[in-house]
């Protein structure tokens, strides 16, 4: 459906409703969705101006689509993606299939700098079109909203080039896109003994121009073993609050390294990875707004250990999923796929990954006020699937895209 006014009828059920004000479920609710059966959903310039039973269905004189008995769930949200880079690196996938760690390569200067050597030499508008193309496959399965980090580029001109690609994805996608600056994801080698002037680059350098010209949202560091330490991690978010970025963390993926602790003292939106995590970051997490998320593409392809995602949710907190598409760690934008992962392996039932991948990905994004349920006045984004036999089915056939259309 193209237009901004429209009434959709006979959906088979309706998915994800929430009241007004609701933004996350944690612990035991977390498990909870609310359905409609034989359901409308009426929409007026591109947000959700009523839904219900078919039975209270009002006459209405414009589109109708008549979903005949499909499904409708809200589009998903992606919170954490690397979706602009220059490239796959099928090489470093073949260096670890013989042998290799992730660590090994990076402590030989390849992954996120082989990025990065790459992503220098591209123009702004190859990356766009590259990362353009990345986007609509990602829509095609069902993301109506995006979260896009730099960090590939790891020197001023190339950090603010990413940057800019993502802004003129923000006019040009149909759906929300989010801004992330994370010139601290690695050391650019000639930097690798002399942090200190690399990380004044970040502060005196490029972000007096991303707050200028309004590049982005968000703050993130790699905080983990052999990239930022907490304190440089600290050190780079406090300069980046003065600008009013919010941060969202990478921390605890190779280690307990304090990423979790840096993260909420700062008041991160969210902390992503947390591969790694013991009792004293789970007491931190409650203790706090920042919403945990999981990634386990990356924990699938790098083979590495999986977020206890069961332990999190069974400790009362709130738990998001995120696909991490990037070319290092987690080439997949499909968070069917993604779903599926998070039952298999971080031990998630197919409702809590579903509101993982929704309403609690929109708050680790910030935008649960207009994203990541069926709630009147939120924006009109949804996924039709076909009719299927329980919600179980949706992570049960895994690697299928479900998505029939996609009202982004
Ligand atoms: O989230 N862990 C840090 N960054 C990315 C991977 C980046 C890369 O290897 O290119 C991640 O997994
Ligand atoms: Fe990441």
């Amino acid at each position: 459906m193209q237009s901004n006014n429209y009434l959709l009828t006979n959906i088979g059920e309706l998915f994800g409703i929430l009241d007004r004000g609701i933004s996350q479920l944690k612990g035991t609710d977390q498990s909870k969705i609310n359905t409609i059966k034989n359901a409308y959903v009426l929409v007026e310039n591109g947000h959700i101006k009523a839904f219900g039973q078919m039975s209270e269905c009002p006459s209405y004189e414009g589109a109708i689509k008549d979903l005949q008995g499909q499904w409708l769930l809200p589009g998903f949200v992606d919170s954490h993606t690397h979706m602009v880079f220059a490239g796959p690196r099928h090489n470093e996938y073949v260096m670890r299939l013989q042998g290799k760690t992730y660590a090994d390569i990076a402590a030989e200067g390849g992954g996120i700098l082989n990025s990065a050597k790459r992503l220098q030499g591209m123009s702004e508008e190859e990356l766009y079109q590259r990362t353009f193309d990345y986007a609509q496959t990602a829509i095609k399965s069902g993301t109506c909203a995006l979260e896009i980090k730099s960090g590939y580029g790891l020197s001023v001109e190339a950090e603010l080039k990413m940057l800019r690609v993502i802004k003129r994805l923000k006019a040009s996608l149909p759906i929300t896109v989010k801004a992330t600056f994370l010139g601290a994801h690695a050391f650019p080698a000639e930097y690798k003994n002399n942090h200190t002037e690399y990380i004044r680059q970040i502060v005196e350098e490029m972000l007096p121009v991303i707050a200028a010209e309004g590049l982005a949202d968000f703050i993130d560091v790699f905080c983990d073993e052999g990239f930022y330490s907490t304190e440089e991690t600290d050190y780079i978010l406090k300069a980046a609050a003065k600008y009013g970025l919010k941060p969202k963390i990478h921390g605890n993926e190779l280690g307990i390294t304090g990423g979790v602790q840096v993260a909420v003292a700062n008041q991160s939106l969210s902390v992503d990875h947390l591969e790694h995590i013991g009792e004293e970051e789970i007491e931190c997490l409650k203790a706090s707004e920042t919403m945990p998320v999981a990634l386990p593409g990356s924990s699938f392809f790098l083979k590495i250990p999986y977020t206890p995602g069961r332990r999190i949710i069974d400790s009362g907190l709130p738990l998001a999923i995120a696909s991490d598409f990037n070319p290092g760690s987690s080439p997949c934008s499909n968070l069917w796929f993604i779903w599926s992962l998070a039952c298999l392996y971080n031990g998630l039932l197919p409702e809590e990954a579903f509101n993982a991948l929704t309403i609690n990905a929109a708050k680790a994004m910030g935008i649960e006020s207009t994203h990541g349920s069926i709630t009147v006045g939120k924006r009109a984004c949804f996924i039709v699937t076909r009719a299927f036999e329980h919600i179980n089915e949706m992570p049960y056939w895994f690697t299928q895209n479900h998505a029939m259309e996609v009202m982004a």
